[in-house]
């Protein structure tokens, strides 16, 4: 099957205006498309973070700032721009599932479900829906490929699943042009810093602060960190191959990282490696461990993070520090 392009394609990001989304709307602006359409209600994005997006993409960026889970509003913007291929990131992240539950699962399965109903009413073409490594709870073995049980630990994991599970779902009883990414923990610039913030920008702003850092739990939990433009470059890697449909695929760096060690490397960046730490309890429902097997994204498409730990947090605190300069903030 030959590949597929995004070239002259009108393509809509959900969630565009957020950190991930943000970093796909750049990365799709190499591909000379029609128009990128972002749509996103800016619960957690920022119409900032898509500045370089606007300088590369000029009149072809439109945003509309939009509740992404009224179809019938979608249905709109989708026919008027002539939207053919759909990324479907707009999320309520997980620290808001565990103060709001109910709320999330709701919103993040209507995101989904309401794009998939109007992907079966032939309106778009081609839909790359976005899981979380989350869905699979704790690993029970590493690397996690895609065969692992699903075993959520939160109600946002099990907000994913489920929308995973409705994306394939239409896919196969439907005939949908519809392929699953499975990411890891992504890193890099624009990540949220203030409400449900997550562990990065929260480590760089307290050690701006000049306050301890707080790790949840022993610290020997860990992660698998891939930076932004590497799954950024998946996504679109994922549209163009055709044989990635109604499949899952894992992205990650395939690298097991202890949170103290991500703190330490933070900190090592920061040059503060003397900053104080300290151990807080647990987090519910916090995975113990995730190490992502990337074996299919490397067979299907030749999937090779380019950006390493140590290299993508030199210019993630970079790009904290220059935000902060810039609201008039104090370094270490
Ligand atoms: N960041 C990670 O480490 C990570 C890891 C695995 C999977 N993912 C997945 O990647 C996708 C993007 O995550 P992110 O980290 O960029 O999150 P983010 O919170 O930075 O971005 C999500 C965006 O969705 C928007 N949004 C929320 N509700 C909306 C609604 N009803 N209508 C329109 N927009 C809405 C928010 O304003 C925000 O801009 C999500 O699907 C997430 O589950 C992220």
């Amino acid at each position: 099957m030959s590949k597929l392009s995004l070239k002259n394609k009108s393509i809509l990001v959900t969630g565009g205006a957020g950190f991930i989304g943000s970093h796909l709307v750049d990365r799709l602006a190499a591909e000379s498309p029609t128009r990128v359409v972002v749509v996103d209600n800016l619960f957690l994005g920022k119409s900032s973070n898509l500045d370089d997006a606007r300088a590369l993409l000029g009149d072809k960026l439109i945003c509309h700032w939009q509740d992404a889970a009224d179809i019938e509003a979608m249905r709109e913007i989708v026919r008027k721009e002539k939207v053919q291929v759909v990324y479907d990131l707009a999320v309520i992240p997980l620290p808001a599932s565990l103060e709001k539950p109910m709320w999330t699962v709701m919103e993040n399965v209507k995101l989904t479900t309401s794009l998939c109903e109007l992907q079966r009413e032939g309106v778009f073409e081609t839909m790359v829906h976005f899981s979380s490594s989350e869905a699979y709870g704790s690993a029970m073995f590493v690397p996690i490929t895609e065969e692992h049980p699903l075993r959520q630990s939160t109600p946002y994991a099990a907000s994913k699943s489920a929308g995973d599970l409705v994306a394939l779902s239409y896919q196969h009883t439907f005939g949908l042009d519809l392929t699953v990414l499975r990411p890891f923990n992504n890193f890099g610039p624009r990540q949220n810093e203030g409400n449900f913030a997550g562990i990065i920008p929260i480590v760089i702003q307290r050690v701006q602060q000049g306050l301890p850092i707080i790790i949840n739990g022993d610290g020997l939990q860990t992660r698998d960190y891939i930076y932004v433009t590497d799954t950024a470059d998946a996504a679109v890697r994922m549209y163009e191959e055709p044989t990635t449909r109604g499949r899952v695929i894992n992205i990650g760096s395939g690298v097991e990282v202890a949170v103290n060690d991500l703190v330490a490397c933070i900190l090592e960046v920061m040059d503060c490696r003397n900053h104080p730490i300290e151990h807080g309890p647990d987090r519910h429902g916090d995975v113990r461990r995730h190490m992502a097997g990337t074996k299919l994204a490397e067979e299907v498409f030749g999937f090779a993070p380019k950006v390493s730990l140590r290299e993508g947090m030199k210019t993630t605190v970079e790009w904290y520090l220059s935000q902060s300069v810039k609201a008039g903030g104090a370094s270490c």
